[in-house]
């Protein structure tokens, strides 16, 4: 969703800098027009549809001022344009705001302050703040009480932030939208997420909903809705400055994917253990065994809650995934022994939240597997694990995908209380296994053969069948290629109608039980003509049916998919690097969807 970033602090020089590395940090966030706004002697305020370097090109040499907020959109309200682009002001250009969330009530109060006179510029649904602040103001409000008393007014979700003409303090207030306050030592920020300042300070107070934040230079102060100082603990961030930057390669994307022996080493550490063959999860130590898991999640995380879902089954606990858009506690079996999972790498997205709020409210109990520390979902649930992959940037999810399978690997292993030795070796191998895969990966000429596809298909059965939908989801975010995943035996009910030469079939085939027919549905495929890529760990028992094979170091069957994803994300990013795509920010695409 959109990205908003403010600062103040003791050099009025560098607000500018600090407001222009925000907005390049959060451009993952929304990227279809970005602007700020900064306060000096007045409020000088630049905007610009397109990428961020259409805002720079407008601003003046030798812009500084006291405090300002910036903001990268994408849109909800309104197309993107100069208009519509944050921050929105008021009548008298004394107040400047931008906003993350949907102002749900926007459309009466427009119509209440149009009536009032007012004349807006935009059509977005923020707009109403600025106007709100202005009507406050003029009522003889100072700025702090005008803003709390216009978010009174908003229903909905947001993350606001306003800084007003002349004035140095950056006021800020958050309602299921993430926002995090940075303390530094010659000013304070507030963003969006951390990678926005962490060049700047590695301590951060995550804001709580119903909180507000006032920034100056020497102070952050942050109190309750009725303006009680409110209970804050500043943390620090273990990550580095270089996690947030691409460390020379070409796209973030593929440095992500680079990075993965590194963030599922973290991910495992201290928790599966080779010498006595054991996994513990320290913040999962008082978890009961649940009679049966429901997991919520969307995108990649659903696919994640799909592996996660079978290996429970196969542990004997009963499992299912939903969509989290799709779910529907009330018409579920739910008591305190269910376990309802909220898989999200953000810990933001709208619609598991509302899921694993849904569930709260239906009696069960719940928990989180996040990467973002302190984020809603963790907020939201009764326990939390995280997968510890680091910040991810690109909007396709890469590295967290891993870090999820392999924390929900774990997951199941503490719940069914059962920890096979072979799989715990397995997963202690994970690592080096994705580290040789990236050594000696054939996926760049796989995609260079297969660039001009009309569609690519993407097959797997059992524990496979979620990296074929993967696969799939990969390539078309990325490549805007048609491309499906599907359970490899449903190929035959419907699919196999689409399969023609210019369609090649990825297939997942392990060394399972279920591989022979798995083998079986490549032969369906082979006589219809598709050139057929398969992604397996035993290239013998295929290569008769395969005209091309991507080949994964023989582990538990239980773990090839986590070995098998890592080619098929290198064939979509090389597939979409030749085709010279937009790939760490897609069309249309944005990383933390805060909407439902
Ligand atoms: C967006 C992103 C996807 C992501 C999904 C769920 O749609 O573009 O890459 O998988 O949200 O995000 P979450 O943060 O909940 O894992």
């Amino acid at each position: 969703m959109c990205g908003i970033i403010g600062y103040t602090g003791d050099d009025e020089r560098a607000v500018l800098d600090v407001l222009l590395d925000g907005l390049s940090g959060l451009e993952y966030r929304g990227y279809d027009s970005a602007g700020l706004a900064i306060s000096n002697a007045s409020l000088s305020v630049y905007k610009r549809e397109g990428e961020l370097s259409n805002l720079e090109a407008v601003l003046p040499e030798g812009l500084d001022g006291f405090a300002g907020v910036g903001h990268t959109r994408w849109s909800t309200h309104g197309p993107p344009s100069d208009e519509n682009a944050h921050p929105h002001t008021d009548c008298q250009g004394r107040v400047a705001v931008v906003h993350n969330g949907i102002v749900e009530n926007y459309a009466p109060l427009r119509a209440e302050l149009e009536a009032r006179g007012h004349t807006f510029e935009s059509e977005t649904d923020t707009e109403v703040v600025p106007h709100l602040i202005e009507e406050h103001l003029a009522d003889g409000a100072d700025p702090e009480r005008a803003f709390r008393r216009t978010v009174e007014r908003l229903e909905g979700s947001y993350a606001v932030a306003a800084v007003f003409s002349g004035r140095e303090t950056v006021y800020a207030t958050r309602q299921a939208s993430p926002l995090v306050l940075g303390v530094g030592d010659d000013g304070h920020y507030l963003a969006s997420d951390a990678p926005a300042f962490i060049e700047y300070t590695d301590r951060v107070i995550y804001l709580e909903d119903g909180q507000f934040a006032t920034i100056t230079p020497s102070d952050v102060t942050v109190t309750d809705e009725r303006g009680q100082p409110a209970d804050v603990t500043v943390r620090r961030l273990e990550w580095e400055p270089e996690d947030a930057g691409k460390s020379g390669y070409d796209h973030y994307m593929v440095k992500e994917i680079h990075e993965q022996p590194t963030a599922i080493r973290r991910c495992l550490g201290g928790r599966a253990r080779e010498l006595d063959g054991s996994v513990t999860i320290d913040e999962l130590t008082d978890l009961e065994t649940p009679s049966s898991v429901q997991f919520v999640a969307c995108g990649t995380s659903y696919h994640a809650s799909l592996y996660g879902a079978r290996l429970l089954r196969e542990r004997g606990i009963s499992a299912q995934s939903f969509l989290a858009s799709e779910y529907d506690a009330d018409a579920l079996p739910i008591d305190e022994e269910t376990l309802v999972v909220g898989v999200t790498q953000s810990g933001e997205t709208a619609d598991t939240l509302s899921a694993l709020r849904s569930a709260n409210r239906a009696g069960a109990t719940t928990l989180a597997v996040t990467n973002v520390v302190a984020s809603s979902a963790a907020r939201a649930c009764d326990h939390t694990t995280y997968i510890r992959a680091g910040p991810e940037i690109g909007v396709a999810a890469t590295k967290t995908f891993a870090s999820q399978q392999v924390a929900l690997a774990m997951v199941a292993s503490v719940l069914a209380g059962e920890f096979p030795r072979s799989f715990v070796e397995g997963l202690r191998d994970v690592p080096d296994d994705v580290q040789s895969i990236l050594d000696t990966s054939r996926a760049r000429s796989i995609a260079e053969q297969y660039e001009d596809a009309d569609a690519y298909f993407f097959i797997g059965r059992g524990y496979n069948r979620p990296v074929a939908l993967e696969g799939a989801l990969k390539m078309k975010e990325i490549t805007y290629k048609h491309a499906e995943g599907f359970a490899a035996g449903e190929l035959k009910h419907g699919p196999l109608a689409l399969v023609t030469p210019q369609t090649p079939v990825f297939a997942v085939i392990g060394a399972d039980d279920a591989s022979e027919k798995t083998l079986s549905n490549v032969t369906e495929v082979e006589s219809r003509g598709a050139p057929v890529v398969a992604v397996t760990d035993s290239p013998e028992r295929v290569e008769r049916h395969a005209d091309a094979t991507l080949e994964v170091p023989d582990t538990h069957p239980c773990l090839t998919p986590i070995l098998a994803n890592v080619q098929l994300q290198l064939v979509a990013y090389h597939v979409a690097n030749r085709l010279g795509r937009s790939i760490d920010k897609p069309r249309n695409l944005a990383k933390s969807v805060t909407v439902e």
